[in-house]
């Protein structure tokens, strides 16, 4: 029995100790020089273990090492399949369902494709999501997303992940008059609004909107007593903000409602995306960037919208406005080179407004187009077509503006913002002059018109007081009437360019009033020699004198017309362009003129004087006196000293100076036919002779016809040309 006991021991001491043996001989031979993560093939051989590269080849050289295998990388990368990532360990790999997904079996990992069950976790049914309790969880591929409640909006500034948005119930405005402005009307309306929104169903958002816009219909049908501008900002802003906020509430989509009164409405809930987007109706449309409908934060439903309102009644609340010239006026005053005095504004198309879930529309990322339907309507002169949106003041009343707003296309239906309002194309009218100066010039005008032909007909027509001064007066009275003329029919500009009528009407003007002064130098000459030279002859002939008097300014303007023919006629007036310095052309000879003559005024009243001391200088001296302060107030304007007055004080910013001016210039043909004929003793007898001739005809005609009253057909005859007076 010890025998056999000590045999078992044996046995077991071999079985035990045999596996421990053998390996450990190799073992211990191998250890001395297989590198790391080899394996012992014989004494002299290694390989590397599998995993490990390079693989299957025998390593005889102890030097050599064993890499691990990155399978993950190798060409058969796509080892795990759908929804999985492979993993690389020390000599292997694993695969794994992506977050989001799992195997059926519930395993984690897996190492062959065959065996990839990767799906979908419903992260929403198995509660393991972490949206806010103000939001509803919406399973998607391998995610999931936290929407608003319907009914609900994100809350503003929260943070806006897509598992972080936390929501609030949908905020209306406050539906009220605002403070310290009554209106039955208004507040009518703001109750039937305040009501509608109260019982506010997200589900019957579309009926709504539709509600809301039918109440908006009526009271714009009747606005009643709506008459500040102060209610229309309020009621714009609000719609707005309504607006937006039950749109939110729509499902994905256009929509699009017209209602009875023809107020349109025109909305889309899209995804963010990048794209361009164009919505709107008959009356109005917008295209935009998308980004800018969603603004810079994520809406937290992944939804905007975006939507154009358009009301043909909205216009009856914003007559009357002002419009906001700002930085404007000073391009306009250039342009017109006068003070802007006033706007006139007419209403094109029908207002549009506009509403989007960025609610940060002050400066937009990229502009918003516009493109309006309105009847087209000619532009005249000091006239444009303006693209204006609706500004709140800060004290809560509104205007037109249109910074940041231009017409783009040439036939003025589109227009391009920067930010958002309510909007509308305009035509604005400019007064860059005062009315009031331009009535004074038309009819001051006409009574110098008139004037002047009254002269021209009494140089003609009298005889007794024909001599060379009349010839003179004459003419001059010709070119003042052919200029004034010319000045009254064609000095504006029509068409805002500056056309080939507009330079010929600038020239014209140029040689007419050239020539007038021409002829006042003649003027200024013949008085020389009547008063100092005046036993010498009779001056220039006929001959000369029309040479000098309508030579000289056809050379001149010649000459201007040929060096700069651009110098003719402006984008407002047709007269000379003062910028290029051009004006000269005129200004120059006029100065030389105006110098000579009252040269030769300061000599006459100089000899007058001294000859009406010679001849007698107990002469009354009254008689004298007012003879030299006629002739030479007569002298003042015969001679253009208006002129000089408008040329150097003229300053279109300085309303006293222009209307002096204005009147002076434009009452120079009554005074010229005061001064010429009406204080002319002789031409004064001619009249009465006249005056006699015709009263005495009619004397004798009444005295005919009431007399022996068979002469009636020739009072009949007589009649017309009686009445035609
Ligand atoms: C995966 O399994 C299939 C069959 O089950 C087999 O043919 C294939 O060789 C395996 N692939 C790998 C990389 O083990
Ligand atoms: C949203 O929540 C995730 C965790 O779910 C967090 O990592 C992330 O910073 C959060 N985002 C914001 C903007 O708070
Ligand atoms: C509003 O939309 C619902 C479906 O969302 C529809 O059933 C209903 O007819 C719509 N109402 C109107 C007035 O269009
Ligand atoms: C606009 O002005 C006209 C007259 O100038 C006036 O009759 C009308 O009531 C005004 N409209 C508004 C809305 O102020
Ligand atoms: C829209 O705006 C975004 C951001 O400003 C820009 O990346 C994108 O290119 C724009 N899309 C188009 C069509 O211009
Ligand atoms: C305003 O809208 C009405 C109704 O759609 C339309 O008949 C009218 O022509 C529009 N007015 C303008 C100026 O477009
Ligand atoms: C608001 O202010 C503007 C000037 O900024 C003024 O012309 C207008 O009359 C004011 N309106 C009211 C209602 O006070
Ligand atoms: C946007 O519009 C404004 C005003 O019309 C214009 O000055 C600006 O150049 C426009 N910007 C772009 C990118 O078109
Ligand atoms: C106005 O111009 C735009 C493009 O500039 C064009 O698409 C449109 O047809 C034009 N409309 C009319 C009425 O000429």
């Amino acid at each position: 029995m010890g025998g056999a006991r000590r045999h078992l021991a044996l046995v077991l001491c071999t079985l035990l100790s045999l596996p421990e043996a053998g390996p450990q001989e190799t073992k211990s031979s191998c250890h001395k020089w297989c590198p790391a993560n080899s394996e012992c093939v014989s004494i002299s051989t290694c390989r590397c273990k599998p995993g490990f590269t390079p693989s299957k080849m025998l390593i005889t050289d102890p030097t050599e090492t064993c890499e691990d295998i990155n399978e993950c990388l190798l060409p058969m990368a796509a080892i795990c399949g759908k929804y999985a990532t492979c993993e690389n360990t020390e000599g292997s790999y694993y695969c794994m369902c992506n977050p989001g997904y799992e195997l059926k079996s519930g395993a984690k990992k897996f190492t062959n494709q065959s065996e990839n069950t990767c799906q979908d976790v419903d992260e929403c049914s198995t509660r393991q999501h972490q949206c806010h309790s103000s939001t509803v969880c919406s399973n998607s591929a391998g995610s999931y997303k936290c929407h608003c409640r319907p009914g609900w909006e994100p809350v503003p500034g929260s943070s806006s992940g897509p598992k972080n948005t936390t929501c609030r119930e949908l905020l209306f405005p406050t539906w009220a008059p605002p403070m310290g402005v009554n209106s039955q009307s208004f507040s009518c309306f703001s109750v039937e609004v305040q009501n509608l929104l109260r019982d506010f169903n997200p589900d019957n958002a579309n009926t709504t909107i539709q509600k809301l816009i039918e109440a908006l219909d009526k009271l714009l049908e009747a606005p009643g007593d709506i008459e500040t501008h102060q209610l229309a900002t309020q009621l714009l802003l609000n719609l707005e903000q309504t607006l937006r906020t039950l749109a939110q509430s729509l499902p994905k989509g256009l929509f699009i409602y017209t209602s009875p009164s023809n107020t349109e409405l025109s909305l889309i809930k899209e995804q963010e995306n990048t794209g361009i987007t164009t919505v709107g109706h008959n009356q109005a449309s917008m295209e935009l960037n998308w980004t800018v409908a969603a603004g810079a934060k994520s809406s937290g439903n992944g939804y905007a919208v975006a939507g154009i309102l358009s009301s043909p009644n909205m216009q009856k609340l914003l007559a009357n406005a002002s419009l906001n010239l700002d930085k404007r006026q000073v391009a306009l005053e250039e342009f017109y080179d006068s003070p802007v005095r006033d706007v006139s504004l007419k209403l094109l198309s029908n207002v549009s407004s506009v509403f989007m879930t960025n609610t940060d529309t002050k400066k937009l990322a990229s502009n918003v187009t516009f493109t309006f339907s309105y009847s087209r309507e000619s532009i005249g002169p000091r006239q444009e077509l303006i693209c204006a949106f609706w500004q709140g003041q800060s004290n809560g009343s509104g205007r037109w503006a249109t910074e940041g707003c231009s017409i783009q296309s040439p036939n003025g239906t589109e227009c391009t913002c920067n930010h958002l309002s309510s909007f509308a194309i305009l035509m604005a009218h400019y007064h860059v002059q005062d009315p009031r100066l331009e009535l004074i010039t038309k009819v001051g005008l006409l009574l110098s018109l008139i004037c002047l032909l009254l002269c021209i007909l009494t140089f003609l027509l009298v005889r007794p007081i024909q001599s060379s001064r009349t010839t003179v007066h004459l003419h001059l009275c010709i070119c003042l009437f052919l200029g004034s003329v010319i000045f009254l029919v064609g000095i504006e500009n029509e068409g805002g360019e500056v056309s080939p009528r507009c330079r010929l009407v600038a020239a014209l003007l140029h040689y007419c009033f050239l020539a007038a002064f021409c002829w006042m130098s003649l003027e200024g000459l013949e008085l020389y020699f009547l008063v100092v030279r005046v036993f010498q002859g009779q001056g220039l002939s006929t001959r000369w004198r029309c040479l000098i008097g309508y030579g000289t300014p056809l050379l001149i303007v010649a000459i201007s017309a040929a060096s700069n023919i651009q110098g003719y006629g402006r984008p407002t007036y047709c007269w000379l362009d003062h910028r290029s310095g051009f004006l000269w052309s005129f200004v120059g000879p006029l100065a030389f003129i105006i110098l000579c003559n009252a040269i030769i005024f300061v000599i006459t009243v100089w000899k007058l004087t001294k000859k009406f001391s010679d001849i007698n200088p107990d002469m009354k001296k009254l008689k004298k006196v007012r003879v030299l302060t006629i002739t030479a107030i007569a002298q003042l304007f015969v001679l253009g000293c208006t002129w000089v007055f408008g040329l150097f004080l003229f300053n279109p910013h300085s309303t006293w100076l222009s209307y002096i001016f204005t009147l002076l210039t434009c009452l120079q043909g009554f005074f010229l036919y005061l001064m010429l004929c009406l204080l002319n003793k002789k031409v004064r007898e001619e009249y009465r002779k006249w005056a006699c001739m015709v009263a005495g005809n009619k004397y004798s005609e009444f005295n005919s016809s009431t007399g022996t009253g068979t002469s009636q057909n020739q009072t009949r005859v007589l009649r017309p040309p009686e009445s035609g007076m």
